[in-house]
């Protein structure tokens, strides 16, 4: 930590510390205006969250109750607790469930000066084995680029045990920033109205996304288990800096504190002490591990600048393959031995959920003869790695390769690996192999929930380019580009199962659901292609 920064920080402690706490409730009139929401589920505990809307800055108690019937007919388990403006008046309770109600359904809701929230609805992870269990997972909802159409679908698909959000939950851009397009025809500009910076601006971005009805309703109906990635911070972040942060914008670390606290906050997340080591593990009977991991903001080295490797327009592949090749960190020492650690050979599935793609992944060739126009200008560069069996997107695995190969080192004494990414706003499927040849295990990246995709940039072009993407990248098994949407991952002893359910539009609350092939997994195996 720099020596400014520090201070700023220390200050910022004391301030708080030294906040004047008043526990009389005094009638304030309250409302809970950013719903409820639940996450972490454990074997034995479950966080539950709310908000409280007040217009005063006097700390307040709130009494929370859990119950096995919607109607709180019989309360298993209750408290009180205490929230202030240091925290933003978030509520969040780690609840201990008794055991007697693992793996079921339990309600829970909140109560402040007489007014009760809305009632959520979550689990704990079974101790047992289920016959099957059902995980969604998604990333890349953008406020101002439409409806969280995909939301409510999950919120409403009774199968669905767990929700995952792979980061990108929301976007620190200004209102006219990165696909904003249509959002004042939506009713969905961005407030504040300019590029997060401060913790006050982190918290109205929250808390905009948090009045979002679709995204309300699913916290309401499932727990979530979620990861930052950049754009929680703010775009390409890495350990110190980041693509969108320039040096007129503040002292960076600075504004990571600021992010993650709010970050905090808003989401229905276990805090530990350290509050960067956001990695976690989760378990259900011996059927699944499920490792989060963060590749984004503890140890990530800076990642390759592709401009730098043009003189006078040229290319030079030689040198960009050589920088590409060197080490560089994208897990660290401390998360690679946690995997280590943490990984068992009893589970039947070892799941990763993370922010990015880890196949490689090569530009078809058939783009070097797409019409220059119809791309952005920032992509024009990208166009020279077509059809060169290069990677192009040095912010994913792919800028990390001898950090990936460590890790495939690892997971090769797990069973049966799935790892789960978003980031990319499109849909992939691959299998994974290292270096030499030997299977890993398989890829599922999770379309956007509304973030813009292949058939934005180049409508219905985008078709034929996942077909080139098909052709040229010999393990990838299905991706689409033209929906948004999740992914659906049903586990059970034997096999698993994975289905892609899209929106047909996120620029309407009318559409039509749209689902993808189906693709069954087997242990230890990779998917045929044109299975
Ligand atoms: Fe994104």
């Amino acid at each position: 930590m720099q020596r400014r920064s520090f201070l700023k920080f220390f200050t910022f402690l004391l301030t708080s510390l030294s906040f004047k706490v008043s526990s009389n409730n005094n009638n304030e009139k309250i409302s809970f205006n950013h719903g409820v929401a639940s996450g972490d589920p454990t074997n034995t505990n479950v966080i539950i969250w709310t908000r409280v809307t007040k217009v005063s800055n006097k700390s307040i108690n709130v009494n929370w109750e859990i119950s096995d019937d919607i109607n709180f007919l019989k309360i298993i388990h209750s408290g009180t607790t205490k929230t202030s403006a240091h925290k933003d008046f978030t509520v969040k309770v780690d609840a201990k469930i008794p055991k007697k109600y693992n793996g079921t359904q339990i309600f829970y809701r909140f109560i402040c000066n007489n007014n009760f929230s809305p009632v959520g609805s979550t689990i704990t992870l079974p101790i047992y084995n289920p016959h099957l269990f059902n995980i969604a997972f998604c990333s890349c909802s953008n406020y101002p680029a439409g409806f969280f159409n995909a939301y409510k679908e999950m919120a409403k698909n009774k199968e669905i045990d767990l929700v995952l959000h792979l980061g990108d939950y929301l976007y620190e851009y200004e209102k006219n920033g990165y696909a904003s397009e249509n959002s004042n025809e939506l009713n969905r500009v961005s407030i504040p109205s300019n590029e997060l910076i401060s913790l006050k601006d982190y918290r109205l971005r929250h808390a905009q996304y948090k009045t979002d009805q679709d995204l309300q309703l699913l916290h309401k109906n499932k727990p979530m288990i979620v990861v930052w990635d950049d754009h929680e911070f703010t775009n390409n972040t890495w350990k110190s800096g980041a693509e969108n942060h320039s040096i007129n914008e503040g002292n960076f670390l600075s504004r990571k504190i600021n992010a993650l606290k709010a970050y905090y906050e808003w989401m229905p997340i276990r805090e530990s002490n350290n509050k960067t080591n956001i990695w976690r593990s989760f378990e259900v009977g011996n059927l699944f591990q499920l490792l989060m991991l963060d590749t984004r903001l503890i140890s990530r080295d800076k990642q390759l600048d592709i401009n730098d490797f043009f003189a006078d327009g040229v290319f030079d592949y030689e040198s960009y393959e050589k920088d590409l090749n060197k080490p560089r960190k994208l897990l660290g020492n401390k998360q690679f031995s946690w995997v280590k650690n943490t990984l068992d050979k009893k589970y039947k599935w070892s799941i990763f959920g993370q922010q990015i793609l880890i196949g490689p992944q090569y530009l078809p060739d058939a783009l070097k003869k797409i019409d220059k126009s119809s791309v952005p200008e920032y992509m024009h560069i990208y166009l020279q790695l077509a059809g060169k069996k290069l990677p192009w997107n040095t912010d994913q695995w792919d800028g990390y390769p001898k950090e990936r190969e460590k890790f495939y080192k690892i997971i090769q004494n797990s069973q049966s690996n799935i790892i789960l990414a978003g980031d990319t706003h499109s849909s992939w499927l691959s299998n994974l192999y290292d270096v030499k040849e030997n299977f890993i295990g398989i890829e599922i990246g999770a379309p956007s929930i509304s973030s813009p995709n292949g058939v934005d940039l180049f409508g219905d072009y985008a078709n034929q380019i996942d077909n080139q993407y098909l052709d040229e990248n010999d393990n990838l098994i299905y991706t689409n580009s033209s929906f948004k949407g999740y992914a659906l991952l049903s586990l059970n002893k034997e096999s698993a199962r994975v289905v892609y359910k899209y929106v047909s539009t996120v620029k309407s609350t009318d559409y039509k659901n749209i689902e993808s092939p189906t693709f069954d997994i087997k242990h230890n195996q990779p998917i045929k292609i044109g299975a």
